[in-house]
């Protein structure tokens, strides 16, 4: 019988030298709590397959937004659910449209403690659910939509917004975006690029928080899952456009192009763990087969490990509640 001459078990042994030799820390300031605000509510409406997260009023989203400041997140990223939808997404632009009038709200309520970021896109706004605008024959309009960005994200700019998150998946829409704030006079508005994402089935909780009506899908603009070279490309691409900061999306099933894109780029990488996985993990938990925090932290540990140095979660506030109690 020989014995081993090396034991990594040793680094393993108590509570103290496990956190002591720890690698991927998790902190409550990487961490972004999304927000649904809907247009017209009384009261903080459930979502259905989402349990946990609601579509809030105006002031109940106030109210979460400071309870989020308080347990010291990093930000918050406002999706605004406006009652009227139409062709052109015109809800977007409008300055007393939802989300507009949303991110004035929470900017009157926390102001600089946390970053507050909106969702730069029109399927929230649009009767088709699409992120752009059509073309008689269909198809989402690359260019013509670039217009309506550049005009969304002024409105959000001047709405208050920290930082606007571009979701669209639109070529160009950074650089036009950038140049719109900038000649409006929002040079110091950041730009969160969703430059990585993914045509993804894990997007279906949310398109009942945003009561989106798509038909078809968005595979002509979002991602083919099984290409990873094209992301760095995206990233690359964004970069040069002049993002801030970028983000993949989905996060656990593309933990492989997140490493990649943290080696690729050197502006600060977040990742978005997606509706769908949040939903995956609590039917799991709630028919007993997981334990549901220690799920919750695991994966959002493997995200920050892959490389995420900012993650989007709706489980935010919680997790920085779970980090706080943990040692
Ligand atoms: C686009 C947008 C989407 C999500 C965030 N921004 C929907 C999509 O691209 O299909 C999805 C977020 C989630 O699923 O949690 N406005």
């Amino acid at each position: 019988m020989s014995y081993p001459e090396i034991r990594p078990r040793r680094l393993r042994r108590s509570p103290a030298i496990r956190r002591l030799v720890e690698e991927a820390r998790l902190a409550p300031a990487e961490l972004v709590l999304p927000m649904f605000v809907k247009e017209g509510l009384a009261e903080p409406r459930p979502i259905a397959s989402m349990p946990g997260v609601l579509q809030h009023s105006r002031e109940s989203l106030r109210k979460a937004a400071a309870e989020a400041v308080h347990a010291g997140i990093g930000g918050i990223m406002l999706f605004g659910v406006p009652v009227h939808k139409d062709e052109t997404g015109s809800g977007g632009t409008d300055p007393d449209g939802i989300l507009n009038v949303a991110i004035r709200d929470v900017i009157a309520e926390v102001g600089d403690a946390t970053v507050v970021m909106s969702d730069l896109c029109l399927d929230e706004f649009t009767s088709h659910g699409h992120c752009g605008l059509l073309a008689p024959d269909g198809t989402v309009d690359n260019d013509a939509t670039l217009a309506a960005y550049a005009e969304l994200g002024v409105a959000q700019a001047e709405a208050g917004a920290h930082v606007v998150g571009t979701s669209g998946m639109m070529d160009g829409q950074v650089g036009v975006v950038r140049r719109a704030l900038d000649a409006a006079g929002h040079t110091d508005t950041s730009i969160l690029a969703y430059a990585v994402k993914y045509a993804s089935a894990f997007y279906g909780p949310f398109r009942d928080a945003v009561e989106s009506a798509l038909q078809g899908d968005r595979r002509s603009y979002q991602q083919d899952p099984a290409n990873l070279r094209e992301s760095l490309r995206e990233v690359r691409l964004d970069v040069a456009e002049g993002a801030d900061m970028v983000m993949v999306k989905p996060a656990l099933p593309y933990l492989d192009v997140l490493a990649a894109v943290r080696a690729e780029v050197d502006v600060p990488v977040a990742a978005y763990q997606i509706s769908g996985e949040y939903a995956m993990v609590e039917a799991a938990a709630a028919n007993g087969w997981i334990d549901r925090d220690r799920a919750v932290l695991e994966t959002l540990t493997s995200i920050r490990r892959a490389g995420a140095q900012i993650i989007l979660t709706y489980w935010a506030v919680e997790a920085a509640r779970m980090l706080r109690d943990r040692h």
